[in-house]
């Protein structure tokens, strides 16, 4: 499977922060906001991953990550000249996909749990069309909202709605098979101008092939869609890695907890970053392990 995290956006809501980095660079306590999301993949165990990338601002993706080939994986990069909707990436991203399954994760979302990889795992396996996820959010109406039946069965899916049918709304992680380019390239765009991932979702729905996952209640997820939920994304990233002497979203200890390289090239891609906590922290872990 293959995996796109999509950056493209303006984010108008960060100015003036967004004005000239991209959203997916600011940082989200120690580390840049993308980096939460190319772990999601990771421990997807996707590798090879296109990043799209707002106009003109692709050296500044590549000077941090470059080919990705210091974490085991293949980043390439390509731009949205125009934002046309979180589906559209499907259709920048066709010849990247090529004849494979694809996983979409917006460059914004955080997900985080102690068990993620099994979670994500045992979603994937259920993959006979699409795969998205529901969770339980107290203000429903900025997403893509799930409506159920009496039975819990999935009737409707709603973007944006003003008179949401329950909380559980549709976060930014997605898996489809590779008719999601056909499925893409027969949109049309909503009132707001835009390709809509919901209408991906309803479009599978109406095929009978959409499978909701629902996320256990202690999941995290963030939309860090504003200097607030930048802020409280923060903190709780910070918190808990301070109460559980863990470390989230950290592009590094993944490759290495995935296999993708060794505790050489881990401790190697510490050493430059040691004056941080974030390296003293990784340089910490390898010379426990080279001890065990
Ligand atoms: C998008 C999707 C929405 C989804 C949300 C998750 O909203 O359109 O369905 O629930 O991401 O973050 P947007 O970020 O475009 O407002």
């Amino acid at each position: 499977m293959k995996g796109i995290i999509l950056c493209a956006g303006k984010a108008t809501r960060m100015y003036p922060i967004t004005l000239s980095t991209p959203k997916a660079l600011v940082g989200v306590y120690d580390k840049p906001l993308i980096y939460y999301s190319l772990c999601t993949l990771m421990e997807s165990g996707i590798t090879q991953i296109l990043i799209i990338t707002p106009p003109g601002k692709t050296e500044w993706f590549k000077e941090l990550m470059g080919d990705g080939s210091q974490w085991g994986l293949s980043i390439e990069y390509i731009e949205q000249s125009v934002p046309k909707g979180i589906a559209d990436a499907f259709i920048i991203g066709e010849e990247f996909i090529g004849k494979d399954n694809v996983c979409l994760i917006l460059g914004d979302n955080i997900f985080y749990h102690p068990e993620m990889g099994k979670i994500l795992s045992g979603a994937i396996n259920k993959l006979d069309g699409a795969v998205v996820f529901g969770i339980y959010v107290s203000d429903p109406r900025p997403f893509g909202v799930i409506e159920f039946d009496k039975d819990n069965k999935v009737i409707s899916i709603e973007e944006k709605p003003e008179n949401p049918k329950s909380n559980y709304i549709v976060p930014g992680l997605y898996y489809y098979n590779n008719e999601v380019v056909k499925i893409a390239k027969a949109l049309t765009p909503s009132a707001r101008g835009e390709l809509e991932i919901t209408h991906v979702n309803e479009q599978y729905l109406k095929n009978g092939k959409l499978y909701v996952e629902p996320l256990p209640k202690e999941f995290i997820w963030h939309d860090v869609g504003s200097a607030e939920r930048t802020f409280t994304a923060s903190e709780c990233i910070k918190n808990i890695q301070e109460a559980e002497n863990t470390i989230i979203g950290s592009a590094d200890i993944t490759a290495y907890k995935k296999g993708y390289i060794d505790i050489n090239k881990l401790n190697e891609l510490a050493e430059k970053m040691n004056a941080a906590e974030y390296g003293k922290y990784i340089t910490n872990f390898c010379s426990n392990k080279i001890t065990v």
